[in-house]
């Protein structure tokens, strides 16, 4: 048993609205004909980058931040290369920490024919960016990469349609990439997602008017597809919820309500661990926005977490979430086994690495595998007695709060400025929900 003296989480907060679907509201809003308004996107570092990028091809785009509204001018893929065509000088992205600006604009201008230079953030330049690039090449593409990586040259875009495409890695910013650059070339696209990996694009591909079809895992866009602007509300991103749901499972005394989040399956692993490991979850006010689900979901602590195993097939559904789910393992009875989450490693740092390290200073019994943790609970954290990296890693810097929290200690004042990539209001509603 744990027995955490202070502090307790009370009250319902909205968390930071979907990271996901605001990128590609903003990408197909651009594609569109017409405007489009994202109504609650996130606005973040990351979605920022997509919306400049955007803008830098030419697309009008306006913050209305009172109505908590982005207005896009959608000039469609003629309206931007036609843009494109007018520059004096070429085109050159910095797309900082944002793996997913970065995968998505690579399709986009892959298939919009833009030549253009693309780098990032150090952070960045460590991702691969071969299973996007390589596919595209086979296209027709001729880009030019560093290894493997950024920074990278397109020079020419697709000549060819996307066809019989089969995901070798299970990564939704693959998938999407791969449909932007059908979209942007004017050519067919049939994918197969054995992964099934987060759909929010083939959802919001239909939201603005486009005939695609899903059949079973087999993804299908045919060409001469038209987009029309649209109102679209973007609800709460489960993978910032995460952190509430992990720290109101365990901090006693606890009761968090998340509103409003998006509980596509694609994205709900995290639901399905915590009912496994008997944490008290419940989904109320369930409905849809724009074809996507939404519920209000209450958690409140258990004395009785059970230890899990999450394995290969699980991983997509919640990729972003494992760095907590581990922390909630150490708080669990058992032994937690995490596997076939290899993809950690090309996160925004190597998340098995610095899972495992960070949570190790807190006292916690993990292993890190090639592929995943094994994690033995319930331990009871302490505070570490050296500085705790957080390897410039939004996701990791929340982790360690969380985890502070768990210690039952006052909280120690660190630099959390990364957080603005995911979640500007972190420690908003960090202050909102806490009661000491
Ligand atoms: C994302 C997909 C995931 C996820 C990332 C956002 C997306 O990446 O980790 O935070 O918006 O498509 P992968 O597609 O590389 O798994």
């Amino acid at each position: 048993m744990n027995t955490f003296k202070t502090p307790t989480l009370a009250g319902t907060i909205k968390p930071a609205n979907d990271k996901s679907m605001t990128h590609r509201a903003l990408i197909l809003a651009a594609l569109a004909t017409g405007e489009t308004v994202i109504v609650n996107p996130l606005r973040a570092a990351d979605t920022t980058q997509t919306m400049h990028a955007l803008q830098m091809l030419g697309v009008p785009i306006t913050i209305d931040a009172q109505h908590h509204c982005i207005k896009v001018q959608g000039i469609g893929r003629e309206g931007i290369k036609a843009y494109v065509e007018d520059l004096a000088t070429p085109l050159h992205f910095d797309f900082g920490n944002s793996g997913t600006t970065t995968r998505l604009m690579i399709g986009l201008l892959a298939g919009l024919n833009v030549p253009a230079t693309i780098t990032g953030d150090a952070s960045l330049q460590r991702r691969p960016m071969d299973r996007i690039v390589d596919r595209l090449t086979q296209a027709g593409a001729q880009i030019t990469m560093t290894r493997g990586h950024l920074p990278l040259t397109i020079h020419r875009g697709i000549t060819n349609g996307l066809i019989d495409e089969r995901l070798q890695v299970g990564s939704a910013q693959v998938k999407t990439a791969l449909l932007l650059a059908g979209l942007g070339a004017n050519v067919p696209v049939t994918i197969v997602d054995d992964f099934q990996t987060r759909d929010h694009t083939e959802i919001m591909l239909a939201t603005f008017g486009a005939s695609i079809t899903v059949t079973g895992t087999t993804i299908n866009l045919p060409a001469q597809i038209q987009l029309t602007g649209q109102l679209i509300a973007i609800p709460g991103d489960i993978s910032s919820a995460a952190f509430w749901l992990v720290a109101g499972a365990v901090i006693p005394e606890s009761t968090v309500t998340l509103a409003n989040v998006g509980v596509n399956p694609t994205r709900t692993g995290i639901l399905a661990v915590l009912e496994r490991m008997h944490a008290d979850v419940k989904l109320r006010a369930r409905h849809q926005v724009n074809g996507e689900p939404v519920a209000d979901i209450t958690v409140r602590p258990t004395a009785n977490l059970q230890a899990t195993s999450i394995t290969k097939a699980e991983i997509p559904q919640l990729v972003d979430e494992l760095p907590i789910i581990a922390l909630l393992a150490t708080q669990a009875q058992g032994t937690t086994e995490i596997s076939g989450a290899q993809e950690l490693r090309f996160k925004e740092s190597d998340r098995l690495a610095t899972v495992g390290q960070v949570l190790t200073q807190f006292g916690a019994n993990i292993q890190v595998n090639d592929d995943g943790f094994t994690i033995t609970g319930p331990t009871r954290l302490h505070v570490p007695e050296a500085p705790v990296d957080d390897f410039g890693d939004h996701r990791i810097t929340m982790l360690i709060i969380i985890a502070q929290l768990m210690t039952g200690a006052r909280l120690e004042p660190r630099a959390t400025t990364n957080v603005n990539v995911s979640y500007p209001n972190f420690i908003r509603d960090l202050e909102e929900l806490l009661h000491v």
